[in-house]
């Protein structure tokens, strides 16, 4: 065990000597989590392989889940990448700092225990200030995964990364919650027509605009696929401890629907759970189930889908019900997050 340090800091205006404390803790190896714009990561220098494979011990992360180097400055990508297409730099400087990964080549300087022992490396530039002052002040790229237990739901807040890592890392940096609530959106340009991996924070309607022919891969591997592709692709992955049900048809069925499969759930003795927008919410208030309101729209149900989940198993839910979103900007990513947390299925109505 470890002694987990807890510094708070104002994104406004982070304390540089704490800043500097963290920073002090990448150069010798060590971990910090930190808040980003998507979610909290747990960061390493990402040139060190021996701090990179803390992450994977700390997470409980298989070493064939490769993950993100976050940089500070956009001179930092010839450094990290090799043979960076001028498309990087064009949607780097549209997008970052912001929720856009890239996946390119992967130059000598960062480990191949990065990237899973792959050739390429996934790089993004995160829009908030704690992180880009904490990779300043260690003047190094940080390899970061999402900060929570392997296949858990991603941390939103310091409190989620201390309930998963607390006592296995060095440094958690409490800047509040993470305000888009959902991880960045992954796109591969080392395939000869740009895929987005991983649906997030940057709508693909966005991405059409500059790259028409982006194609969306949204296989769900099974685990013993894994290793290929994007990881984050498992199909079980971002998961609360309950059972997950899916509901998608039209609002009327779907309420009918999961009224009916609450009442049948509580009856079987089952502790009942339902994540909700707020306009639905009376239509289950009379339930024997614990509601959790997601707030009024799809960035808010963004903001709080993985708290709501951590919420609900707090309270012991046995199963957790919820009304998929419309498909189109965040509500892509959304359900995508939803149905590897329900494995997939989705109920009949
Ligand atoms: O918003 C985010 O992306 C957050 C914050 C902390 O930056 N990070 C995050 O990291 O979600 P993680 O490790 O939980 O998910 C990163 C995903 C994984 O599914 C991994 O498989 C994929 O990125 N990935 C990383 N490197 C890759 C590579 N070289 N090729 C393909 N996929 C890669
Ligand atoms: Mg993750």
């Amino acid at each position: 065990m470890t002694n987990t340090l807890l510094f708070r800091l104002d994104p406004a205006a982070p304390d540089a000597a704490l800043i500097e404390r963290a920073a002090a803790v990448l150069h010798d190896g060590g971990l910090v989590a930190f808040p980003t714009e998507t979610v909290y990561g747990l960061g390493a220098n990402a040139t060190d392989a021996a701090a990179v494979s803390r992450i994977f011990a700390a997470k409980g992360r298989p070493a064939s889940d490769p993950v993100i180097v976050h940089l500070y400055d956009l001179a930092q990508l010839e450094q990290v990448a090799a043979n960076v297409p001028a498309l990087a730099y064009d949607l780097a400087r549209r997008f970052w700092p912001g929720p856009l990964t890239l996946v390119l080549r992967r130059a000598a300087v960062i480990p191949p225990n990065v990237s899973a022992g792959m050739d390429t490396v996934a790089v993004r530039m995160p829009n908030h200030p704690i992180p880009l002052a904490l990779f300043s002040a260690a003047a190094l790229p940080v390899a970061a995964p999402s900060a929570n237990r392997f296949a858990r739901p991603s941390a939103t807040t310091a409190a989620h990364v201390l309930e998963d890592l607390g006592g296995r890392i060095d440094v958690v940096l409490d800047g509040g919650p993470a305000p888009i609530g959902l991880e960045s959106t992954i796109l591969d340009l080392t395939k000869p027509v740009p895929e987005v991996l991983r649906p997030g924070g940057i709508p693909l309607e966005t991405l059409r605009e500059l790259m028409p022919d982006v194609r969306l891969i949204s296989r769900q591997l099974q685990p013993d696929e894994a290793g290929i592709e994007a990881p984050g692709m498992l199909l079980k992955h971002y998961s609360p401890h309950a059972e997950v049900l899916l509901f998608t048809r039209d609002t009327a069925t779907v309420i009918a629907c999961m009224q009916a499969a609450a009442q049948q759930r509580a009856e079987a003795g089952q502790r009942v759970g339902i994540l909700t927008l707020d306009a639905e919410a009376a239509y289950f208030e009379h339930l024997p189930a614990l509601l959790f309101r997601l707030g009024t729209d799809l960035p808010q149900f963004a903001t709080n889908l993985f708290r709501g989940m951590r919420e609900l198993d707090r309270q012991a839910a046995d199963v957790i019900l919820v009304h998929m979103v419309e498909p189109t900007g965040l509500g892509i990513a959304i359900n995508d997050r939803l149905l590897r947390a329900a494995e997939g299925r989705i109920m009949e109505c």
